[in-house]
């Protein structure tokens, strides 16, 4: 490691701080995060008020907007939603130019981008009208064109949105209705991914977020932002984790591992194998989401008919809150630790874990990158660098 002292004597006045640990790129008023003490609150309200008594449209409201929508509000508000949910018929096209087996986030960021070359009316990130009308438009087709991605991969048809319904329940029937059957919502399982996507809806200056503002600080539209956005957080160490604690559990299932003999394999770092689902660069104490999504999992797969996967989690989990090596660690469940679980439940294929992450992202990807494209204080996001390379030298005669 450098010595600031030597640091500042060899670069200039210049702060080393590799994934910005310690450096804030922004004031912000929408998030707020306790680490230490495992508190989460959007616009001030608790997280576990909001999972309980609101609505994912309400929360994306109270973070766009900074306060909670009056009821006339909340239905203006839906009703611009449902009236833009339907897809430039041409935009069809575009996902019969994947293979087969394409994973559906680079599908969903490709299409977020391409959304800028059809509504070329409200790209200018300086108009407060073009801005609410993408606002709008990202918030209604992003889970049309999640759908489609999962209809893609299944080689079923594509269903057209019913806008008599709501955000969510249409997902879920995009995703899942087949022409020829009936399908019937289950409120109860409507009324769970609904409180799963209010609990992602934002956390503050994470990977993906950071990645809207850089690319906002740029100018460029929101389509391009949230797109960038999408690719940010299909790496496994961000949104991809959901995927990864499913694929764990399933490992241990097949090989008929104890969960004693798989917490061996942790602590002895074995392979760098880690607990997947557990440790949080920000939580050094129980993350406030997965506390509720705990229970959330408890009902959901009560419902469906159980899953031996759920009770190697719990005992994963029993016997890391009792262990030496997590608790000095701090190392507790994070959001990502029951939710694969759920979703598995509901019938989502894996490869659709991250995507659900995204939709529930959205709310807080376009308050942030509205926050900084009003924001007097806003430059364009360049950090500056320790250069390491070879000195002057002349090239070779
Ligand atoms: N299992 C076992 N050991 C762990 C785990 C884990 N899940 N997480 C951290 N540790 C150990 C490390 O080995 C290290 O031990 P050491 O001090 O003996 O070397 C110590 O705890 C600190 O770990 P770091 O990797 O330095 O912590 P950092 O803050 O950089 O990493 C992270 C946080 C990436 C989340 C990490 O805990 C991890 O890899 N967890 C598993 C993956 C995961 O669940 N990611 C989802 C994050 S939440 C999200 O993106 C929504």
């Amino acid at each position: 490691g450098y010595a600031i002292g030597s640091l500042l004597k060899d670069t200039g006045n210049v702060t080393y701080d590799p994934g910005f640990m310690n450096t804030a790129n922004t004031k912000s008023a929408i998030t707020y995060i306790d680490g230490e003490a495992g508190i989460l609150r959007y616009r001030g309200y608790p997280i576990e008020q909001l999972a309980e008594k609101s609505s994912f449209l309400e929360v994306a409201y109270l973070l766009i907007h900074g306060e909670l929508p009056t009821e006339t509000e909340l239905e203006e508000f839906d009703q611009r939603i449902r009236m833009h949910t339907m897809l430039h018929e041409d935009l069809k096209d575009f996902f019969n130019g994947f293979p087969r087996d394409a994973h559906p986030m680079p599908v969903l960021s490709s299409a977020v981008s391409a959304l800028s070359t059809w509504y070329q009316d409200s790209l200018d990130p300086f108009n407060p009208e073009h801005v609410e009308v993408a606002t709008i438009r990202l918030l209604a087709k992003v889970p049309v064109i999640a759908a489609y991605a999962h209809k893609k991969s299944m080689g079923q048809p594509m269903l057209y949105p019913d806008n008599s319904m709501n955000l969510v329940e249409n997902f879920m029937r995009l995703c899942f209705a087949v022409p020829a059957e009936p399908y019937e919502l289950d409120p109860d399982v409507v009324k769970a991914l609904d409180q799963l996507l209010i609990l992602h809806a934002d956390h503050e200056q994470n990977c993906s977020t950071a990645t809207v503002r850089m690319v906002g600080s740029a100018d460029a539209n929101l389509f391009a932002s949230v797109s960038a956005g999408v690719n940010a957080l299909f790496g496994p160490a961000h949104g991809g984790a959901n995927e990864a604690v499913l694929k764990m559990l399933r490992n241990i299932h097949a090989e008929g591992i104890s969960p004693e003999t798989f917490m061996e394999k942790v602590k002895n770092k074995e392979d760098g194998v880690r607990l997947m689902g557990f440790g949080h660069r920000v939580y050094k104490n129980y993350d406030p989401r997965a506390k509720i999504i705990k229970q959330t999992a408890h009902d959901i797969l009560e419902k469906t008919g159980g899953d031996e996967l759920l009770e190697i989690a719990m005992k994963l989990e029993e016997k890391a809150l009792a262990d030496d090596y997590f608790i000095e660690r701090k190392l507790y469940p994070n959001v990502d630790f029951y939710t694969g679980l759920i979703y598995k439940a509901m019938g989502f294929p894996e490869k659709m874990f991250t995507v659900l992450f995204a939709i529930g992202r959205l709310p807080g990807w376009i308050a942030q990158w509205r926050e900084m494209i009003t924001d007097p204080a806003t430059k364009i996001g360049r950090p500056r660098q320790v250069y390491t390379g070879a000195a002057e030298r002349n090239y070779p005669n």
